[in-house]
């Protein structure tokens, strides 16, 4: 949610955590600001607003200290203000805390620092309690005090701290949130996430839960939670700064939208042996395993929640077995059925979502075995889970996930189609020529975003809509989800999504006269079905823009537009039919003048419940 970075060597802590700050603005976005220690002072600069209010507000402030904390901030607790943003300092401004997650127990610990240590607050929030606490506990050992804070902390967080008169360190507590330490020469870097650092450094460590992180310029110590240092194996990072940079795009959405051919060719190349069955790295996982197996949970969030709604048709189809579908925030709460012959299938791009990891430990409690497929690698999720299929979609900056969800879906039709060869559900001429039909659509896709023209051309007219609805039947209707969630966080615009069949069940009443309703019909088999449903809206006075395969002209008939995508078998369509979804909301976001790779309200790595 929010991001962290912190600096500590002989350079200019400002602007290397400004820097990483802004690689990292897209967890959170609300306000920013930074502390560092200037001659045995710590100096704060914070505001409301993004990192170039920051900027504005530090001006020529020479600010050359080298030791510094900065952060960016998704609220939780308190409105995005000045006074809200991190740093938090404690009461005499010698210690400094910049905070990512939730204190669950805050206001217990406000109310003790206020009666047993008269603590004057100055915020809302529930981080400033951390900076007063480490403050009570200090007497010139900043590890100890951090230590004595986090035993009386109840949450989920990563933290980041100094102090005034230890100048050339930065403390660093992990629990539940993401946290990385980089390693440089005579410098040493920590934060939330990959891309904060990457211009600095390529070598990593990846803190685990519970430890605290030391960071002095010469070295990283990591100690557990009894506070016994560990060994941590160096991580080198194999992507480049350019991955994370916006090369010439408008935005990172549009860029990872025309990724998308290269990072789903990466995705299936990587998996496919040379006698063209595929090899799951990552997951062990032979015939008699498989056969165990009575049920297949798949949980997620958002958008890789829509990826799962299309892994249970895969999975259901080409491996037959039983296949549920949950979004975490309620599996982990329900009380559900799962045994040791459960086979649970976390989906999350970030693999830091709090409620799928969460879902994830609730499933690993009860004896499922755990699959996991995950963007990010050596992530929370991608840690805990017994195999990990990796999604090769490179970093993902924008809020609205498009690259990750195509390669989510490639992973789950390999999933799928490797259980079904295995269990014998699906012949070897069957396996075979699916994935040779995987093969094309990389350059399907490509030839396709080639007419990305025509859908800026359709927004220009459509983008003043503040309704729209989107139905499809089958594999279909789980694209409109997913259609209908990208435009509703980029474009602010009110849009639903329906099973096309469940239209006369109550959505069809909102339908008025110029309502815009976005029909897929991809689906041979089910073509006629929505045409009939189709023509139930256009009789109402919608206006109706659907998506269809190539060649299927009938539809042009009983809708004002359609966009066609290459045509393919029907189980892999929502590779293609998605796309022009992604485009429609990018473009009429555009048009509306939003803020389209950071949306109002939301972040991209979702760390709290
Ligand atoms: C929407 C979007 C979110 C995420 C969701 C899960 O565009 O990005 O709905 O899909 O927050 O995030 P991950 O995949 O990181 O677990």
């Amino acid at each position: 949610m929010c991001g962290i970075v912190g600096y500590v060597g002989s350079g200019n802590a400002r602007e290397i955590i400004i820097d990483g700050l802004k690689k990292l603005e897209y967890r959170g976005y609300d306000s920013a600001g930074i502390a560092v220690i200037q001659q045995g002072k710590i100096l704060l600069r914070k505001h409301v607003g993004g990192i170039a209010n920051l900027e504005n507000l530090i001006g020529d402030d020479p600010m050359t200290s080298g030791t510094g904390i900065g952060h960016t901030r998704w609220a939780t607790h308190g409105a995005p203000s000045d006074i809200n943003a991190h740093p938090h300092l404690n009461g005499d401004g010698t210690i400094a805390v910049v905070h990512n997650g939730i204190i669950e127990n805050y206001l217990e610990l406000r109310e003790m620092l206020a009666q047993e240590y008269g603590v004057k607050f100055r915020s809302e929030t529930d981080s400033e309690v951390i900076a007063h606490l480490i403050g009570v506990y200090y007497t010139g050992d900043l590890e100890e005090a951090v230590y004595q804070a986090v035993g009386r902390m109840r949450g989920a967080y990563a933290i980041s701290v100094i102090a005034a008169d230890e100048p050339e360190k930065i403390v660093a507590v992990r629990k539940d949130a993401p946290l990385i330490a980089g390693l440089g020469k005579g410098a040493n870097f920590i934060a939330s996430d990959i891309p904060a650092l990457l211009k600095y450094v390529k070598e990593i460590y990846l803190i685990e839960n519970n430890e605290t992180v030391v960071l002095t310029p010469d070295s990283v110590k990591i100690y557990d939670e009894n506070r016994n240092q560990v060994h941590r194996d160096v991580f080198h990072v194999t992507w480049d700064a350019d991955a994370a940079e916006k090369e010439g795009y408008d935005h990172f959405m549009l860029k990872e939208i025309y990724e998308q051919p290269k990072s789903l060719y990466e995705t299936l190349t990587r998996r496919l042996n040379e006698d063209g069955t595929i090899k799951l790295d990552g997951i062990s996982m032979g015939r008699e395993e498989l056969e165990q197996f009575g049920k297949i949970y798949i949980v997620a969030c958002g958008t890789a929640y829509h990826a799962g709604l299309v892994g249970k048709y895969v999975i259901e189809k080409l491996a037959k077995l039983p296949v549920e579908v949950d979004v975490a925030s309620e599996f982990r709460y329900r009380d559900p059925f799962v045994d040791d012959k459960t086979l649970f299938i976390a989906i999350s791009q970030s693999g830091e979502t709090l409620d799928t990891l969460a879902a994830l430990r609730e499933a690993k409690s009860k004896g499922a075995r755990v699959l996991s497929i995950v963007n990010v690698v050596g992530s929370s999720v991608a840690r805990e889970s017994d195999d990990v299929f990796y999604t090769w979609a490179g970093p993902e900056i924008a809020v609205a996930s498009t690259k990750a969800y195509t390669t989510q879906l490639m992973c789950l039709y390999l999933i799928g189609l490797y259980m079904g060869f295995v269990r014998g559900t699906i012949t070897r001429e069957f396996h075979d020529q699916f994935i040779a039909d995987l093969k094309e659509i990389p350059d399907k896709l490509k030839a396709y975003l080639k007419q990305a023209g025509m859908i800026e051309g359709l927004s220009k007219m459509l983008y003043n809509k503040e309704q729209v609805f989107f139905i499809g039947r089958g594999l279909d209707s789980s694209v409109s989800y997913e259609g209908s969630l990208k435009l509703k966080e980029i474009s602010y615009i009110n849009s639903s999504a329906f099973a096309a069949g469940e239209l006369k069940h109550g959505p069809i009443a909102l339908i008025e006269p110029g309502t815009l309703v976005i029909a897929l019909a991809t689906q041979d088999a089910l073509y006629e079905k929505m045409l009939s449903n189709i023509q139930e809206v256009k009789a109402r006075g919608a206006h109706v823009m659907s998506v269809a395969k190539e060649g299927n002209t009938a539809i042009e008939a009983q809708s004002n537009e359609v966009m066609y995508i290459p045509s393919c078998r029907d189980e892999l369509t929502p590779l293609l039919s998605v796309a022009p979804l992604q485009l429609f909301s990018y473009y009429v976001a555009r048009e509306r003048g939003c803020n389209i790779d950071k949306p109002k309200n939301l972040a991209k790595s979702v760390t709290v419940e």
